[in-house]
């Protein structure tokens, strides 16, 4: 069985060819501290006998795959060699300083290099980049910019997991692109009617009958896929968006949305000699996400160009795995447990934030038109909030319209809270940066704006959905220094205090002699005393994780600050 029915109708009217099969494409990868990317135009043959015009980095479409590794301090010099076009390159889900973000106005003109520089500060998981020009990150990335960045660390490496990249650990970006008639990438549409993986069209992949790890990554312009096995059987989910959960999740389905990131992994073991599909179950999406039969609540609310698409609400194949021989060292057995977590606590909370989702026009042809948050639509010279440095913050965001949107935040990794007024799914309950947010659906989430700071530089929050995003449905906010977090105990000049969340070792400035420093334990009890008398103090403590409270005092100010111990 090389393909089920389904798949197969689709494959005839979508990739307008017969069944031949592609080997899946694999991204090469890049790593070390200095890494060069240059985007540039490109050709690629998504068909037999036809070439379409693309952008990529370092290639003619897609980019290669970063590794990296927590701590390291790297450069990434990204050239932008298109003929005519500025961009920006944006590290999806990575927390960096806003300099370094690449959001819309870090702009990178043609024939010119940007170079951030950073500490790798994320835990071992899956991001990605991808251009953020304002009005244009549609084109850039439909045409073919965007790339998968692998983050690992030492807690992801003591665990017994498939990680032999490209063999049992495989990069699988989702995309779906709309091509017209001359196999040009249409952008802006909705007749997205070619459904790949790595940008390969039809594809298989070869692998062993055992353990493997697929890196999922939503990287559509609007499509949510569900995933699923042909075998029905269940898969294990090891991470969200900001890395691994507590624990796998067995589940046969998983909803991912534009922007989104999980890993799986799927048990080959006992298929050797057979064929397994990856599939989107999209016949089973709930109305109302972009990818179900009606992309609104109701039938009578239609898209331009939405239907007819052979993919709407439909199941039809993304990967295809020819299943060999299992490999010598094999992983067999799937880990019970995965990483701790320590969510911020809401009675921490220093501010709660609503924001609201409208259609710009209401009524049935809401869905062709532009959407706002909180009633605005984007503008780059508007600060839409501006947080306090050290906030922890509970954001609302309540979904008045008839389409799921998958908010996202730069800067941050969040918890959810709440989803629809309950606790959210198990596979959500770990670092996400990407939240799919339901048709007049609520869902809250609990973060902190740490680390970073710049009073006029701005990290941008937005519908991922990129025709929503390009449209303006994104706000901007800037993490001040002016206040920090707690700020009704703080006087004085802030305390620096860094890293956070840290290990258990961290270093103190503050602006004058410490005389007293006093750290609680997230159930109130006194664990550490001083009385340093320097300004600058390093202390490395064995405390078990979770969110303590360091109170200090100087001659001249005192303040609380919380310290996250993971
Ligand atoms: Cu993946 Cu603001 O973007
Ligand atoms: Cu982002
Ligand atoms: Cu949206």
């Amino acid at each position: 069985m090389r393909c089920t029915p389904v798949a197969l109708a689709v494959l005839f009217t979508a990739a307008f060819n017969a069944y031949s099969q592609n080997q899946l494409f694999i991204p090469d990868t890049l790593s070390g501290t200095s890494i060069s990317m240059t985007m540039d135009e490109g050709t690629h043959s998504f068909f037999p006998g036809y070439t379409t015009n693309t952008m990529g980095v370092n290639g003619d479409l897609l980019g290669p795959t970063l590794l990296l590794n927590k701590w390291d301090s790297i450069t990434l010099n990204v050239t932008n060699a298109l003929a005519t076009d500025s961009t920006t390159m944006h590290w999806h889900g990575m927390h960096v300083s806003p300099v370094n973000d690449g959001g819309p106005h870090n702009i990178i003109l043609p024939n010119s290099t940007w170079s951030p520089s950073f500490k790798v500060r994320d835990r071992a998981g899956v991001y990605w980049y991808h251009p953020h020009l304002h009005m244009r990150t549609n084109e850039h990335v439909s045409k073919g910019v965007a790339g998968m960045i692998i983050v690992r660390d030492a807690e992801e490496a003591a665990l017994a997991l498939p990680r032999d990249y490209g063999v049992n650990d495989i990069p699988v970006i989702l995309q779906t692109k709309a091509f017209d008639s001359s196999r040009e990438i249409l952008v802006h549409s909705n007749s997205d009617s070619v459904a790949m993986v790595n940008g390969t069209v039809d594809a298989y992949y070869g692998v062993g009958a055992e353990l493997i790890r697929l890196r999922l990554l939503n990287g559509s312009s609007q499509r949510a896929f569900n995933i699923g096995l042909s075998t029905n059987a269940n898969f294990h989910i090891i991470s969200s968006d900001g890395g691994l959960l507590e624990a796998p999740v067995a589940l046969n389905r998983l909803i991912i949305a534009p922007g989104e990131r999980y890993e799986i992994l799927v048990d080959l073991s006992s298929h050797e000699n057979d064929t397994v599909q990856l599939m989107s179950y999209a016949s089973e999406l709930p109305n109302g996400i972009y990818g179900a039969t009606n992309p609104g609540m109701g039938q009578m609310m239609t898209m331009n160009g939405y239907n007819p698409n052979v993919l709407n609400g439909a199941n039809f194949q993304l990967l295809e795995f020819h299943v060999g021989a299992a490999s010598s060292n094999a992983i067999t057995a799937v880990p019970s447990t995965l990483v701790a977590h320590s969510p911020w606590q809401t009675t921490f909370a220093d501010a709660n934030r609503t924001l609201t989702f409208t259609p710009q026009a209401m009524g049935m042809n809401q869905l062709n038109g532009a959407f706002l948050i909180n009633g605005v639509s984007f503008s780059m010279s508007t600060i839409n909030y501006s947080i306090p440095f050290g906030n922890i913050e509970v954001w609302q965001l309540s979904n008045n319209s008839a389409i799921a949107h998958p908010f996202h935040i730069h800067d941050v990794q969040f918890y959810l809270l709440e989803r629809g007024g309950f606790l959210p799914p198990v596979q959500e309950r770990g670092r996400k940066d990407v939240v799919l947010v339901r048709p007049m659906e609520t869902v809250k989430f609990i973060t902190r704006f740490e680390t970073f700071h710049n009073d006029t530089l701005p990290y941008m929050y937005h519908c991922h959905l990129l025709t929503h995003e390009d449209d303006g449905m994104m706000g901007q906010f800037v993490v001040n220094s002016s206040t920090v977090g707690l700020d009704q105990w703080n006087s004085g000049d802030p305390l620096e205090l860094y890293p956070n969340p840290t290990q258990g070792a961290f270093t103190l400035n503050a602006p004058a002699p410490l005389t007293l420093i006093n750290i609680y334990s997230p159930t109130g009890e006194l664990v550490h005393t001083d009385t340093p008398n320097q300004e600058s103090v390093e202390l490395d403590l064995e405390l078990p994780t979770g969110v303590y409270l360091l109170e200090w005092m100087t001659e001249t100010g005192q303040g609380i600050e919380r310290i996250v111990i993971e």
